[in-house]
């Protein structure tokens, strides 16, 4: 048999990782600054994490949500401490398009609406709703085309008013992540936040706050969407909140009451789950990662901004996105193949970063070195250019 092939992919194989480096079968080494997509939160193989893992395998790993589980109890807690949501409730799952599947569907169940507002370049998942609600047609099977996602132009409050106006009484749940991920490092406005908030409350509609990639911390706070500091009624979450072990969750306001079975699943929030989640919050709090995030963050984009061939540095934390003119397409296959370096992207030329929040300050230099060095060997071949 072979993999049903769905991923262009580099040819490079991992086979051992810690902190923010990678290494290849081979042995090269790696800075990691894409993060496996925003996942490695807490690093790559952290000891105690390991460590937790592998006591509560020789435990047991999983048995089905018809027992009590206290590890799901001990998570919650801790989540709504770090959090800062005390009074949510949380529900675990599996992936962050699940938590957004079952966040659109709760906000249905709640005010028995339909209609759901989504923004321009925004990515939610690939499951039914979460990938209606998804501003990429390509990935929208006929199956999943539905006239209740009414996509809107993002940070447009203007827009945004005339949609609540236009469909009074209809609108069941407005989905926003904080900050873009996909879409190419795009901030959603403090006013644009406390906009929807304002017009959610007015009009009895669910306020969810995708947090599955900026989110967990990433952004320097736990949840990108605090800045505005408005609170949502489901954050969802899911990517750096298992370090790589696929864990998901909700979390959601104590107005929105749980009836059984109205939510359900089979793995998720299982023993070995909640064992990862634990000990990456564990690690978050111990070794003030969020904090981390933000000073380092703070650094990288300060220095960025030096490079005046990087345009529109943009992010919060280690959720950074800049443009790289058209001279610089070849940016990050460069920093893979010349500096190895992994990074992320968005197209159009975006380059995105997203290590681990452990990242420390001499990664962050071996990073602006090699970007240097590249924008430096453009300069020289513009000189040559110019001579011959
Ligand atoms: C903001 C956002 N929401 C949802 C998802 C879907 O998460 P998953 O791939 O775990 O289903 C992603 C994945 O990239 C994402 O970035």
């Amino acid at each position: 048999m072979k993999l049903f092939d769905v991923y262009p992919l580099n040819s490079i194989t991992i086979t051992k990782a810690k902190g923010s480096y990678v290494w290849d079968n081979e042995g090269q080494q790696y800075l990691d600054m894409y993060g496996g997509h925003a996942v490695i939160s807490i690093g790559h193989t952290h000891p105690h994490y390991v460590q937790r893992i592998t006591d509560q395998l020789n435990k047991i790993g999983f048995y089905s949500n018809s027992i009590k589980i206290p590890l799901q109890e001990e998570l919650a807690k801790k989540l709504g401490k770090i959090s800062g949501k005390e009074d949510y409730h949380l529900f675990l799952c599996n992936s962050g398009a699940e938590a957004n599947e079952n966040a659109l569907k709760l906000a249905s169940f709640y005010n028995g609406r339909k209609k759901i507002i989504a923004f321009k370049k925004s990515f939610h998942g690939r499951t039914s709703l979460a990938v209606a609600a998804t501003d990429n047609p390509t990935i929208v099977a006929p199956v999943n085309e539905t006239d209740n996602v009414i996509f809107l132009p993002f940070n447009d409050e203007a827009a945004l008013q005339e949609c609540f106006a236009k469909n009074e009484n209809e609108i069941s749940s407005v989905i926003i992540e904080g900050i873009q991920g996909v879409g190419g490092i795009n901030e959603a406005s403090v006013s644009f936040l406390q906009l929807i908030r304002k017009l959610c409350t007015e009009n009895v509609a669910v306020f969810i706050a995708d947090s599955v990639q900026c989110g967990y911390g990433r952004s320097g706070k736990f949840f990108s969407h605090d800045y505005a500091g408005v609170n949502a009624d489901i954050y969802t979450m899911a990517k750096g909140m298992g370090n790589g072990f696929p864990v998901a969750g909700i979390i959601i306001a104590p107005k929105i009451q749980a009836k059984h079975f109205m939510l359900g699943t089979t793995f998720g929030g299982n023993h070995l789950a909640c064992a990862a989640a634990l000990a990456v919050l564990e690690v978050i709090e111990n070794e003030k990662l969020m904090e981390n995030a933000q000073q380092i963050g703070n650094y990288l984009q300060t220095e960025l901004k030096k490079i005046p061939q990087l345009k529109n540095v943009r992010g919060k934390g280690l959720m950074i996105g800049f443009d790289v003119p058209e001279e610089l397409k070849d940016l990050r296959k460069n920093l893979l193949f010349n500096h190895h370096i992994f990074t992320g992207e968005a197209k159009p030329n975006v380059i995105r970063l997203l290590p681990s929040l452990s990242l420390r300050k001499k990664d962050a230099d071996q990073f602006l070195e090699a970007v240097n060095e590249e924008v430096e060997a453009l300069a020289l071949k513009g000189i040559e250019k110019i001579n011959n």
